[in-house]
């Protein structure tokens, strides 16, 4: 099988697994990029990170593990966008670390996996780790009501929907169901959803 990126990155298997394809983060980071500063909560080996800092000016990732964020920190050097990007070690629901962020827009990501296999995704909100519902409160708190969540396919429409009126991606490659991108946007006024397909193993050019 072709990598999911065009470099061989810093992470372990888990990060590499867990971590947004190439193509579908350069995706999501065109959709953000009239935003100056974007912050993401859960940001694992920073894979979407390295892509939201070729458009983005400022972007923070936080992770709860010290190993993934030292990847991270040497991903950014690997796709050369050290300079724009800060890597912080916290856990995102500790208020103290939400407070010292500030950024336009933010992205959620927590885990999703059931625990037993690797493929099986929880399918509440409050399933995830850490809970979907409280980061969203949080971030809508401290951070901005700008907000986009990937999440996992098992999650309906209308459980989305319970976090606010969203525009929803299916992702899909190789006409499978992937993920889903919500984006929860302050001028949103109606829900809607839109298939998109990628070829993952579309990698960037340099
Ligand atoms: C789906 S992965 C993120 C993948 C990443 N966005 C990427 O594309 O490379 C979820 C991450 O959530 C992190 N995490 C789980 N609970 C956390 C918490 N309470 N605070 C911060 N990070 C947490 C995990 O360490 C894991 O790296």
């Amino acid at each position: 099988m072709k990598p999911k990126y065009s470099k061989d990155i810093y992470g372990d298997e888990d990060a590499y697994y867990m971590g947004c394809p190439e193509i579908v983060s350069k995706h999501l980071a065109e959709k953000l990029s009239d935003f100056d500063s974007v912050a993401e909560l859960c940001c694992g080996a920073g894979m979407i990170c390295v892509q939201l800092a070729k458009y983005i000016d400022k972007v923070v990732g936080v992770d709860i593990k010290k190993r993934r964020v030292q990847n991270a920190k040497k991903n950014a050097k690997l796709y050369g966008v050290s300079d724009n990007t800060e890597f912080i070690v916290g856990d995102v629901t500790d208020e103290n670390i939400l407070k010292s962020l500030s950024a336009e827009a933010v992205i959620l990501e927590p885990d999703w996996s059931s625990g037993k296999n690797k493929d099986e995704h929880v399918s509440k909100l409050e399933s995830t780790k850490p809970s979907s519902l409280k980061l969203f409160q949080l971030a809508r708190k401290y951070i901005t009501e700008n907000i986009v969540f990937r999440a996992p396919k098992t999650f309906s429409m209308e459980t989305l929907e319970e976090l606010g009126v969203c525009r929803v991606e299916n992702i899909h490659w190789n006409d499978e169901l992937k993920f889903k991108i919500a984006y929860y946007f302050e001028n949103y006024k109606k829900s809607e959803e839109e298939d998109l397909h990628f070829d993952p193993k579309t990698l960037l050019e340099e």
